[in-house]
């Protein structure tokens, strides 16, 4: 199949790669058969993009990102979820518990290849839409309560980018948690370097120390947490071990934002 992405768009096939990938090793640490399904059906080759260090990056963002996920429709059961720059992930399956909305939302050229290897189903629901204008959050049914979820998004935007999704989100949803991957200012000078984004077109925009520095572009937005991945890749192997002790500062975080 001839696949034509924009540079952002061409990173959606990293953690594609990274979870069949994972899937089919023995004592995987998730199972994610549709993203082996979606590479065989594209007929793309992902090898390239499976490199160690994002490999366990990925598996630690994945299962950060699902129990948080969890743990927050426990609470709020009933609703609207947005996995905005979705790509090609299938979180919705992770999650769903049956009554939950949730919306796949991502830039056009990327939703017309998701639609080749997935179709809407009850209660998930994919939709054109740029998380840096807010047109499309008017087609979506009115929630008390709304989750966004942006995993891999955020580290590709201007200081500026962020501050306009975060201001779009605050205006289009009257009450929200942002579930935001963020990324530290070493990978955006650094990002050249990085073992599977260096294989594409994308760079890093906007690093921080802390989700705090967040606030001063939203302030309607509270940070409830922020973790860094090397909690949950020093639980599995040597490279991950040791990535947290001398990566100890510049891994990616998992930030949880309220308004
Ligand atoms: C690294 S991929 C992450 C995909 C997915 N969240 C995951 O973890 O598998 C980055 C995604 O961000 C999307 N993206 C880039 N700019 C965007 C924008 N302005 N609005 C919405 N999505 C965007 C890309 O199309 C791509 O699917």
């Amino acid at each position: 199949m001839d696949l034509k992405f924009g540079d952002i768009q061409e990173t959606a096939l990293i953690p594609l790669a990274i979870k069949a990938s994972e899937t089919s090793r023995p004592n995987a640490r998730i199972k994610d058969p549709k993203a082996k399904e979606i590479i065989d059906t594209l007929g793309v080759d992902v090898s390239k993009y499976d490199p160690v260090l994002s490999h366990e990056g990925v598996i630690a963002r994945t299962i950060m990102f699902r129990e948080e996920l969890k743990r927050l429709l426990q609470k709020y059961p009933d609703a609207l979820c947005v996995n905005l720059g979705c790509g090609f992930d299938d979180k919705f399956s992770q999650v769903d518990n049956g009554r939950l909305q949730w919306y796949d939302v991502d830039l056009p050229d990327q939703i017309a290849v998701r639609r080749k290897v997935y179709s809407d189903r009850p209660r998930c629901t994919m939709l054109d839409g740029s998380a840096l204008e807010s047109g499309w959050t008017a087609q979506l049914p009115k929630s008390a309560m709304n989750i966004i979820v942006m995993e891999g998004v955020l580290e590709y935007f201007s200081k500026d980018q962020v501050k306009t999704c975060l201001n779009m989100l605050c205006d289009s949803f009257p009450h929200g948690y942002l579930l935001a991957e963020l990324h530290s200012p070493f990978l955006e000078k650094n990002g050249k370097h990085h073992d599977a984004v260096k294989h594409t077109n994308a760079t890093f925009g906007w690093g921080t120390k802390s989700g705090r520095e967040y606030l001063d572009l939203e302030p309607r937005m509270k940070l409830i947490s922020e973790h860094s991945y090397n909690e949950e890749m020093k639980k599995y192997t040597l490279v991950g071990k040791i990535f947290s002790v001398i990566g100890k500062n510049i891994n990616n975080r998992l930030a949880e934002f309220k308004w």
